[in-house]
Formats: C-alpha cells, structure tokens, sequence
C-alpha cells in the first residue's frame, strides 16, 4: 500500500495507449491511492467512463463546466484534492497544450491550477516522438519541474518499431511510488562523464570506439530524479541534451580530464561512465594527410591521462567516486583489481562479450562492487540500472564509512 492516503488525478488523452489506463487505475488503486480520472473529449475514442468509473470508484471528468460535477467537487477544488497529476497516456498534442500552459479542457485546467506534481507518461508513434517541437516541448515541460516516465522502446500499435511506447503500468506506478519517497540526493552535487572520447589523427580522422552514452545518460537522469544537481560531462554520442542539469560538451580525453577537473572539486559524487580513450595519436596533423603512393602507414600512441584516478586522489576528493569497467574476460577479477588501483569506492563491472547488454544496447547488467559487498544487477533496463546505482551511491553516503575509504591511497 505505497500509495496509501494519496489522492492522484489521473488525466487520460486521446492515444491508442489509453486502452491500459483501466490496468493503470486498477494498480493505483491496489496500491492504495485514491483515483480521480480526467479524460480528453479524444480518450473516449479509445477508453469507456463506465470501466474508468468501476475501477476507480469514482465517475470521470470530462467537461470543465459540467454542472453536476463541479457541484459535487469544483474544478479548483479538484485541483488542491491531488497530491500528484499523472496524464497517461500524454499525446504530443497535450503536452503541447501543457508546455504552452494552455486551459482549453478540464485536463490542462487541472494543470495550471494544481499545486501538486506533474507527472506525464508520453505515448506516441516513433517519428512524432523524434521531432523536435516535441522534445522541445518536453524539455520546457521538465525544466518547469515535471516529471517524465518513459516512453519505451519496442514496437508500436501503429506497426512501427522505435521509441514512443507508452510504459507499462507496473513502470508508471514504480515511478509515482518513488517520486514519493524522500528525495535521496536532495543538496548533492553530482559530477558525471559519460559516452566516448574523440582522439584527433588529423582535420577530418579520429580514433574513437562504441559507446552510445545511453548508461551514463540514464545515470545523469536518475541522480536528477533524485534530486542532484547535475553536471554531466559528455563525448560526442547521438543522444539529445538531458534537461535538467548542466551539460559540458567535450571531444578528447584530456578535454574531459580539464572540464573535470573542474567541475569536481567541492561536488559530493563522481562518477566516471565515460569510455575515455587510453591513447591518442602522439601527433596531431594540422593538414589532413593525404594518402601516399604506397606503403603502409604508422601512428605512433601516446598514452592519455586517467581521468577518474586524477579525481580520486585530487585534494577535495568527492565523497563518493564511482567507475565503470567494461570486461570481456575475469569481469570480476579485473574490476576488483581496478577498483583498489584506480582509488575508488564503487566500480560496476558489466562483461561486455555477453549478448544483449552493454555497448548500443538498451538493457545492461552489472555487478556493482564495493570494498565490503558486491551487488548483482541482473539484465535489466539500463534506466533500471541507473536508479538502482543511484541508490547505492545514496547508502554509501549515508553511511560513514564513505569519507574514510581506506584503501584509496594516491598512487
Ligand atoms: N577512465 C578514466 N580515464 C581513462 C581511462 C578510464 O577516467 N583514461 C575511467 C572510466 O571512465 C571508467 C574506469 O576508468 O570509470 C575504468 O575504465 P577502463 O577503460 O575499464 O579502465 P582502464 O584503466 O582503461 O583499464 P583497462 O583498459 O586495462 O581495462
């Protein structure tokens, strides 16, 4: 009953997913919240009042001036009833109506004028989810202070396949839950770098490898979500700025390196996700070089410098230092090994040779190692993941064991 006592309005839209939202209002229920539903004029093409109404106990909302309604409970007063507004599922065009603050239905009505938080659960085709007006939207409604629960990855109502479904119940429910709980990294700051480096050969040539940045983007998020200020630190990926935190853009290692060095001094958590290249062209052309008439081609590698040891021994060390270590073989050995060389206090080792996890892919599974216990991740998303370090980060410094860290002797 982890939402016992609260009062949730949950505002439907009018998408294909709105047909899970009886599954929805049955969880909440179950969880002990009480549930007031608000529906679009376009969720009735896709949802019954008669269902919503037998499994929340309570009629729907549908019109702003429904006389019968408002004199049993009037908008305004609906408003202050909920401790959270959860819209589910959120189409694009009502989190356009939000980001504009709009008040043409009940629905955004009840957003202007409630004081409690909003939640919106986005669902819709690939393509619409990619465009830009609408993560410009998204990125207005989150800087505003709202909170986002998905979409999901996989294939779609419409036969597409891509970003834009709509999270499961169960993921929805979890979230609000967790949104409840104290804010565990309320007052900390945290210091993250995330995706690769780029080492420059030349003008136009790079030595790089595969990371996507998903896994330390998903950290950035959930430390955000756990109410951290955020710097993440990030090598060129394919992902779009997370909002909600300050975003460093850097190239090369030692780019890396400098911004942070900068930025973690003074901060409470550091946490090196970033796949940072050991070694760069010892020389980098000016002039791009052009190709000979025969023969072979050297670079010489100059060896780079390791980020997450220099923060670790730094004089005003972060109280936490947390790295990463891809493996492919003794993921485990290796990882302790590194942990202890490297001076941190946690390393989440994942073995990268394992099909379906890691590099590229959506779902990862670690180990997360500390000096006293080491924690089994099994495959889960890596937004899972993140929470779940997060969490961890959240115990060790609650704990008083984390400012001592014995075994992180500058080397
Ligand atoms: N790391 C870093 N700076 C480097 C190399 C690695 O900050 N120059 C950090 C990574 O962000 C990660 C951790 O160190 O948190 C481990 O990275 P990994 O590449 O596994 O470690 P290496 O020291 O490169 O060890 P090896 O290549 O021998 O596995």
């Amino acid at each position: 009953m982890a939402l016992a006592g609260k009062n949730i309005l949950l505002g439907i839209s009018g998408g294909i997913a709105a047909y899970k939202t009886p599954l929805l209002v049955r969880q909440l229920v179950q969880a002990g919240a009480q549930v007031q539903t608000v529906l679009t004029r376009s969720a009735l093409e896709f949802v019954t009042p008669t269902t919503l109404a037998a499994l929340s106990g309570r009629p729907p909302r549908l019109e702003t001036f429904d006389i019968e309604a408002e004199s049993a409970m009037g908008h305004i007063e609906l408003a202050r009833w909920a401790d959270a507004l959860l819209i589910a599922p959120a189409t694009a065009h009502t989190l356009a109506r939000l980001a504009m603050g709009l008040a043409d239905d009940l629905l955004t009505t009840l957003a202007l004028a409630t004081p409690a938080s909003l939640f919106v659960a986005p669902a819709m085709n690939q393509q619409m989810w990619a465009h830009p007006s609408v993560q410009r939207n998204l990125t207005q409604l989150i800087d505003a202070g709202c909170r986002v629960i998905g979409p999901e990855s996989g294939e779609q109502a419409c036969g597409d396949v891509g970003e834009g479904r709509m999270s499961e119940p169960e993921a929805i429910v979890r979230s609000l839950i967790e949104s409840f709980a104290p804010q565990r990294l309320a007052g900390r700051r945290v210091v993250i770098t995330a995706g690769p480096t780029r080492e420059a050969i030349d003008p136009v040539r790079y030595i790089s490898n595969h990371s996507s940045g998903k896994q330390g983007y998903a950290i950035a998020a959930a430390a955000r979500d756990a109410g951290a200020e955020v710097v993440l630190i990030s090598g060129p990926t394919a992902l779009a700025k997370p909002p909600g935190m300050e975003f460093v853009a850097v190239e090369s290692a030692r780019d890396m390196l400098a911004a942070s060095q900068a930025a973690a001094p003074g901060s409470d958590v550091f946490i090196g996700v970033a796949a940072v290249a050991d070694y760069r062209p010892a020389q980098q052309h000016d002039r791009k070089i052009k190709r000979e008439k025969t023969g072979d081609m050297r670079i010489d590698m100059q060896m780079n410098p390791d980020i997450i040891h220099s923060v670790a021994r730094s004089d005003r060390r972060p109280q936490v230092v947390v790295g990463f270590a891809a493996e492919t073989n003794d993921a485990l050995q290796h990882a302790r090994d590194k942990r202890v060389r490297k001076g941190l206090d946690l390393i989440v080792v994942n073995d990268v040779s394992l099909p379906g996890i890691g590099f590229n892919s959506n779902d990862n599974a670690a180990t997360i190692i500390s000096a006293h216990e080491e924690v089994v991740l099994h495959k889960q998303s890596k937004d899972a993941l993140a929470r779940a370090l997060i969490s961890a980060i959240a115990d060790l410094l609650d704990s008083q064991l984390a400012p001592t860290n014995p075994e992180s002797a500058p080397q």
